[in-house]
C-alpha cells in the first residue's frame, strides 16, 4: 500500500468536514429552497390539458387546469408562475395585434390565476410577439428585418394589457432595443407604478429554445428563421453585462439570463458586477435533456434536477424559472 513519507502527511484535510452529514451541513454555503423557484406553465384554448411531446410530463392547461394549478403553486409554496399561451393559429397575423387584445389568452389565464390565488401567487407575463406574429418573430418584421421602434409600441401596448389583467411582473423577452424604458413609461402613464420589470436582459440566440417553440406553436411559423438579428450571439460575454446595465438604467427592477446551465458563468458576472436580483431560466431545451435522459433510464432525475438547480444558486442566481419547479418543490418540501 501506497505509504506517506514520515511527517508528510497533509496537515490540511478537506475530508475532515466532509465526513459526516452534521459537518457537511454545517459548512454548506448554497441552499435551494421553494422560494427560489418560479414555474412557466403554457395555457392554450382547449377544454382540457393536452401534452408537450418535446416535454415530457408538461401540458398545455386549460383555464380550468389552470387554476388547479395555481393552487397547487400555493400549497407547494412556489412564489410565482410565467404564463405562456399556445395563440391558435387563425389569431397569428403579420402585425400581431392579438398580443394587445384585453381579452386575450394570456390576460384570462391571469383573470383565472388572480381570482383562484389572489396575491399569494405572483403572476409574470412575457412580453414578445411570437407567441402572436404569423411570422414567429418577436418583433414586427419589415423587409425581413425585425424593425426595433415599431415593435417597442407594440410591446408597449402588450405590457399594458396585462398589467390591466392583474399581472404582477412583465417580462420582456424580446430583445429590442430602449423597451425597458419605453415599457416603465407606458406602465406608469397607465397607472401601474407598483408593476415589476424583470427583463430576459442578457438573452442567446439559443438552439436550447426548441421544445419552448413546438409548445406555444411557434417553431412552424418560424420556418427556419433565426433571431440572431435581436438576441445575442452564444459567445458573447461583455455583451452581456451591457445589456443588463443599459435595462437597470431604465428601469428594470430585476434581470434574467437565459438559457441557464450553459450560460452559468453569465449568471456569475451579472451578480457580482450589479448585485441585483438575479435570475436563470433553465429552458426547455435543457428540461428536455435531463428528462429524456430520465425516460431512457440514463440519469436519476431528482437527483439530477435539485443538483442543477442549486448549481444556479452557486453560480448567483436568486431564482431559476424551471419547468421542474412542482417537481423541486414537492422533493424540498419532503426534506
Ligand atoms: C419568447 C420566449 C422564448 C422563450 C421564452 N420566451 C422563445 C424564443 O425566444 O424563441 C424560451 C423558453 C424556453 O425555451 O423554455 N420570446
Amino acid at each position: 500500500m501506497f505509504q506517506f513519507a514520515r511527517g508528510a502527511y497533509p496537515a490540511t484535510r478537506m475530508r475532515r468536514q466532509r465526513r459526516h452529514d452534521w459537518s457537511r451541513r454545517l459548512v454548506s454555503e448554497n441552499q435551494l429552497t421553494v422560494n427560489d423557484l418560479i414555474w412557466p406553465v403554457f395555457v392554450h384554448e382547449g377544454e382540457s390539458p393536452q401534452l408537450v411531446e418535446s416535454l415530457p410530463g408538461v401540458e398545455r392547461l386549460d383555464l380550468d387546469s389552470l387554476r388547479r394549478c395555481a393552487a397547487q403553486a400555493c400549497e407547494l409554496g412556489i412564489p410565482a408562475v410565467a404564463i405562456f399561451p399556445a395563440t391558435p393559429a387563425n389569431l397569428k397575423t403579420e402585425d400581431a395585434a392579438e398580443a394587445y387584445n384585453p381579452d386575450n389568452l394570456v390576460c384570462r389565464s391571469v383573470q383565472a390565476i388572480k381570482s383562484e390565488a389572489g396575491d399569494q401567487l405572483g403572476v409574470i407575463c412575457d412580453v414578445a410577439l411570437d407567441p402572436y406574429s404569423s411570422h414567429g418573430h418577436d418583433g414586427l418584421v419589415c423587409d425581413d428585418y425585425v424593425v426595433n421602434d415599431e415593435s417597442v409600441e407594440v410591446l408597449c401596448k402588450q405590457s399594458v394589457v396585462q398589467a390591466n389583467a392583474g399581472c404582477d411582473i412583465i417580462a420582456p423577452s424580446d430583445m429590442m432595443d430602449g423597451r425597458i424604458g419605453a415599457i416603465r413609461s407606458a406602465l406608469d402613464a397607465s397607472g401601474h407604478h407598483n408593476v415589476q420589470i424583470m427583463s430576459y436582459a442578457a438573452k442567446y440566440a439559443s438552439a436550447f429554445y426548441g421544445p419552448f417553440r413546438d409548445a406555444v406553436g411557434s417553431s412552424g411559423n418560424l420556418a427556419g428563421g433565426s433571431k440572431h438579428t435581436y438576441q445575442q450571439d452564444p459567445g458573447q460575454s461583455d455583451e452581456a453585462l451591457h445589456e443588463v446595465a443599459l435595462d437597470l438604467q431604465e428601469g428594470a427592477d430585476c434581470v434574467m439570463v437565459k438559457p441557464g446551465m450553459p450560460y452559468l458563468d453569465i449568471v456569475g458576472k451579472v451578480k457580482s458586477t450589479f448585485g441585483v436580483p438575479t435570475f436563470a431560466y433553465q429552458v426547455s431545451g435543457e428540461y428536455a435533456m435531463l428528462a429524456a435522459a430520465a425516460q431512457a433510464g440514463w440519469l436519476d432525475q431528482e437527483q439530477t434536477v435539485l443538483e442543477s438547480l442549486l448549481a444556479f444558486k452557486r453560480a448567483g442566481a436568486d431564482g431559476i424559472l424551471t419547468y421542474y419547479a412542482p417537481l423541486a418543490a414537492k422533493l424540498l418540501n419532503a426534506n
